[in-house]
């Protein structure tokens, strides 16, 4: 055994067994690495993200470990020592877009020999795309999955010391590992996870098959984190899962996702908390009461309803039909005064010709907001047996019926609201035009405005002074 192999074996022995200090000793030991990668200064990572918005959240505890290492962070894949792919498999086109970036990536390595590519995330949970990437794209150093994504700092010490790519895919979930180095990729916002994976099944959705089965969060851990964000400056937290209405189910302690809102409601400073997603089947009375009596949680609920159709919906393993999903609706509009109801619908299922149920609920419940999807067929999901797809150009037609019914009312929606005055949490500067501020109502929507930049960080009344489809224009009042 060569010096090398000998000190690396020794760095292997005396890590420890438990986590997290066994990731904290490897961020350490990955620290000796990082230093000399670059003479002339700090070698610099990008970390891309795809898909949702656990993927994002993944990927600001990638980012806070990597800095930890002693990274900085690189505005460009051109400048950068470390790109890593944090990736999504739900559609087919989510795919591609990870393997045209990747292919990319080839003539960077050619041009900067230090260069370091990883990839991990949803994608890389599923056999067939890690046979792809071992035969078409062999340059990638270090390759790891949804369920070891904490141990990036061993895993990434491994590849330093390795000549051959590593491979390190879990298919069983292991313990949840808390407190690891994280950063935020906003200042006053923030998302905490509740709870990990899904066990409904959607008969579409690969979710489930990839993010491994649901387990929540200890209330404590969640309860701390905030507390933390809080004394960090964070105003407003978004607490992630793929169906937060199920929190609690396996924890030793009872508990509802309905009592962790009214916990996470007393935590002092915190002035906002949002939640996604929620699944009809599982929204209960119990949370609707806690959204009306609790001020800080917002009046804003994503309820996706993917189909109209009862046949449709059967079919998805949806366990609920067109009625009840509009009857939760009204209820949530009773209980909740003003609350806006977002969604996800999907076209284009398995026997889905016509779209005609799709339009009456986007018709009677008036949605705030939506993000749009034909179906995509998902190999090892029971929808990918389905006969009886409906041929492309009906779907395309299907989709943009939903479209034209769907836009205007979001704009309606919008358009009442101007020249009244709404709660806004100044997030930032606005990306479109450095002269306003940017921030959201309390039902979620975005707008766009004239304010104060001091006022950034705090709940002010701004004026809504025009609508467009997809956000409002404003004015700080009293400005
Ligand atoms: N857990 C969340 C959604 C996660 S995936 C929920 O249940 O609401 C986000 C959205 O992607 C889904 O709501 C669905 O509309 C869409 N989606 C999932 N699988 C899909 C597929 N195979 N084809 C097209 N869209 C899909
Ligand atoms: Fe997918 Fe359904 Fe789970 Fe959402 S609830 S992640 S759509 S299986
Ligand atoms: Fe999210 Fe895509 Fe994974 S939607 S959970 S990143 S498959």
């Amino acid at each position: 055994m060569s010096d090398m192999n000998f000190k690396v074996s020794e760095v292997y022995g005396q890590a420890p067994l438990k986590e997290p200090q066994r990731q904290l000793y490897f961020i350490e030991k990955c620290r000796e690495f990082v230093s000399q990668i670059k003479p002339e200064g700090k070698p610099l990572m990008l970390v891309n993200t795809f898909g949702c918005q656990m993927n994002a959240h993944d990927s600001e505890k990638l980012k806070g470990m990597l800095l930890e290492m002693g990274y900085g962070e690189a505005k460009s894949e051109e400048e950068a020592d470390f790109i890593i792919y944090n990736t999504c498999c739900v559609r087919e086109n989510a795919e591609n877009k990870v393997y045209g970036n990747l292919g990319q990536l080839k003539h960077l390595k050619k041009e900067n020999s230090r260069l370091k590519i990883a990839l991990c995330g949803c994608m890389m949970q599923q056999e067939t795309v890690i046979e792809t990437i071992k035969n078409k794209y062999n340059y990638v150093d270090l390759v790891f999955g949804t369920h070891n994504l904490y141990k990036l700092p061993e895993l990434l010490y491994t590849a330093f010391n390795s000549k051959e790519p590593v491979y390190e895919i879990k298919t069983e979930h292991g313990e949840i590992v808390e407190n690891l180095p994280s950063v935020r990729n906003f200042e006053y916002t923030a998302s905490v996870n509740i709870m990990y994976g899904c066990d409904n099944f959607c008969s579409y959705c690969i979710v489930p098959y990839v993010r491994g089965r649901e387990r929540s969060r200890k209330p404590e851990d969640i309860l701390n984190e905030i507390k933390e964000l809080v004394n960090d400056g964070v105003k407003e937290v978004c607490l992630l899962g793929q169906n937060v209405n199920s929190y609690g189910k396996g924890l030793e302690e009872k508990i509802t996702f309905a009592e962790l809102l009214r916990m996470v409601n007393e935590i002092p400073r915190l002035e906002r908390i949002r939640f996604m997603t929620s699944h009809p089947k599982d929204l209960s009375d119990e949370l609707i009461f806690a959204m009306r009596d609790c001020e800080k949680v917002c009046s804003h609920i994503h309820l996706p309803f993917q189909a109209g159709n009862d046949e449709i919906l059967k079919k998805m393993n949806r366990h609920y039909t067109k009625e009840q999903y509009i009857a939760l609706t009204e209820k949530l509009k009773k209980y909740v005064p003003g609350v806006g109801i977002t969604t996800d619908i999907m076209v284009g299922f398995p026997g889905e010709y016509d779209v005609d149920d799709t339009v009456d609920i986007i018709k009677r419940v008036r949605f705030s907001g939506a993000f749009t999807f034909i179906y995509s067929k998902r190999v090892g999901t029971p929808a990918a047996k389905m006969p009886n797809m409906p041929d492309e150009k009906l779907v395309k037609k299907n989709f943009n019926r939903v479209l034209e019914v769907l836009n205007p009312i979001i704009f309606e929606i919008n358009s009442e609201k101007v020249g009244k005055t709404y709660k806004v949490l100044a997030e930032g500067i606005s990306g479109h035009d450095k002269n306003l501020l940017i921030g959201r109502l309390e039902d979620n929507t975005l707008i766009h405005f004239k304010g104060n930049i001091e006022n950034i960080g705090k709940i002010i009344n701004v004026k809504v002074t025009d609508s467009k489809t997809f956000y409002l224009l404003g004015e700080q009042e009293d400005l």
